[in-house]
């Protein structure tokens, strides 16, 4: 028996391909190793949108090359973002690598693996787009929770990014094919899906009428056995106010957006084309809250963008602060090849300068979130529990509705259960509680 491994790097999306390539191996007769010395094939399934994530994934394949020089047979394959953006680079740079396999064209992995092993030399497939594999649902990393991708690329033109390059133009799927998805992840035992998207709220503009965001939310809430439903990411520009609608009133919807504002300052905004202003960006967060005043919003910033001044970077500090998010993903702006940003633009914010401002950052979520945290103790919420906590077998780990992370006692048997569950006690990144009643 053949057994693959697949190490995914970076996004949700990423983790979602990961999972269909493993069901086209498991189709062609594969199981899954858990270890890279028991693997007949390792995918390595990468991503682009910033330098330092392509350097960690060059010096991952150098000690993967030490596991093939000791088993010759290893193929290696390199898939994702980063195979389809700088393809021939990575076969000039590691050339014991057997396959390349781009982000738009991993539909026939399995065929370039196993023609590797059958001698043909190294395989690349990149620069086109071909259908992705059917998805096995029971081929999964989480046995409660599933993502499910409702379109791939993205037809936004941030300048910053890497992703319409190597993703390609937004292409939804049918919406009847994504409902019979949920009901197939359900019934085999999954309670929790996170559609997802690159910029979900455009999820239909390719499709028929009648198929949006607003429609397929109704559609996977019907799914009788699912308990909870999640969509990422959000763009400011695209939201729907009838989605905000559906977040305050569809009872298994997680009142719970990521909506990425990149920076607080409006200056930047218009460098970084991302459509909206700050005041716009407010207006939907207002808008959202004003349906659901508990709701959650979380951010993505970039610091250091070309020619953001102190006074840019204080923009993003005190938007942080005003719509104190409930987690913010803060990013140094790294200049990507290609891309609008790094053709016009000089990277001009010192490295230094940049580490200040991500470090500064993320001490003021820090506060927001030891903030919120505290204000919930005492209060009972609703958790959907994942497993054990990785400290301590006896302690389990789940999320709320808003996503914050509540670590309390129990057992084994509540593994994918919703509890009711009261706090006792936080910090900045997780609560602590008791099983409420
Ligand atoms: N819409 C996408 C999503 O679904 O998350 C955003 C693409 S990207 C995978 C995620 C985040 O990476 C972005 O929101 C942005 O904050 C950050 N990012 C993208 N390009 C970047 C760059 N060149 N430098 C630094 N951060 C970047
Ligand atoms: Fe990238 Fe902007 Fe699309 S961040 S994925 S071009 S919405």
């Amino acid at each position: 028996m053949k057994r693959l491994l697949v190490q995914s790097f970076g996004c949700q999306m990423n983790v979602y391909d990961g999972e269909l390539m493993a069901s086209a191996f498991r189709k062609a007769g594969y199981t899954l190793a858990s270890e890279p010395e028991a693997a007949d094939v390792i995918l390595i399934n990468t991503c682009a949108v910033r330098e330092r994530a392509e350097e960690k994934v060059f010096s991952h394949l150098g000690r993967l090359r030490r596991l093939k020089e000791r088993n010759p047979g290893l193929v290696l394959a390199v898939t994702g973002c980063m195979a389809e953006r700088m393809g021939k680079e990575i076969s000039r740079r590691a050339p014991y690598v057997d396959v390349i396999a781009g982000a738009r064209s991993f539909g026939g992995i399995v065929g370039l693996a196993e023609a590797v092993r059958e001698g043909a030399g190294a395989q690349i497939s990149i620069g086109f787009d071909s259908p992705p594999p059917d998805r096995d649902v029971t081929v999964r990393s989480d046995p409660h929770r599933a993502f499910i991708a409702v379109s791939r690329g993205c037809d936004h033109r941030c300048t910053f990014c890497i992703v319409p390059a190597t993703r390609g133009r937004e292409k939804g799927r049918p919406l009847s094919e994504l409902e019979a998805e949920v009901r197939r992840l359900v019934a085999d035992g999954v309670v929790e899906v996170t559609l997802l998207g690159q910029n979900i709220d455009s999820y239909g503009k390719d499709r028929p009428e009648g198929e949006d965001l607003h429609y397929l939310l109704r559609a996977c809430h019907e799914v009788e056995g699912l308990k909870r439903l999640r969509f990422v990411t959000s763009h400011p520009e695209d939201m729907q106010l009838e989605v905000l609608d559906d977040l305050a009133q569809l009872p298994k919807m997680c009142g719970a957006l990521h909506i990425p504002p990149q920076s607080g300052s409006n200056g930047v905004l218009k460098r970084m084309a991302r459509g909206y202003t700050r005041e716009r960006y407010l207006e939907v967060v207002h808008e959202f809250r004003k349906r659901d005043p508990q709701g959650e919003v979380a951010a993505d910033f970039i610091v250091g963008f070309p020619g953001e001044t102190d006074e840019d970077f204080e923009q993003s500090v005190t938007l942080l602060e005003e719509v104190r998010f409930q987690q913010s993903f803060i990013f140094r702006y790294s200049p990507r090849p290609g891309t609008p940003s790094e053709k016009h633009f000089e990277d001009d914010v010192p490295l230094a300068v940049k580490a200040a401002r991500n470090l500064r950052l993320l001490k003021a979520q820090e506060r927001v979130s030891k903030e919120k945290h505290e204000a919930m103790i005492g209060r009972t919420f609703e958790v959907l529990v994942e497993g054990p906590s990785k400290k301590d077998p006896a302690v389990l780990t789940g999320r709320t509705r808003g996503n914050h992370i509540l670590h309390f006692p129990g057992a084994e048997d509540l593994h994918g259960e919703l509890v009711e569950v009261t706090v006792e006690s936080c910090s900045p990144v997780s609560l602590r509680g008791r099983v409420a009643g």
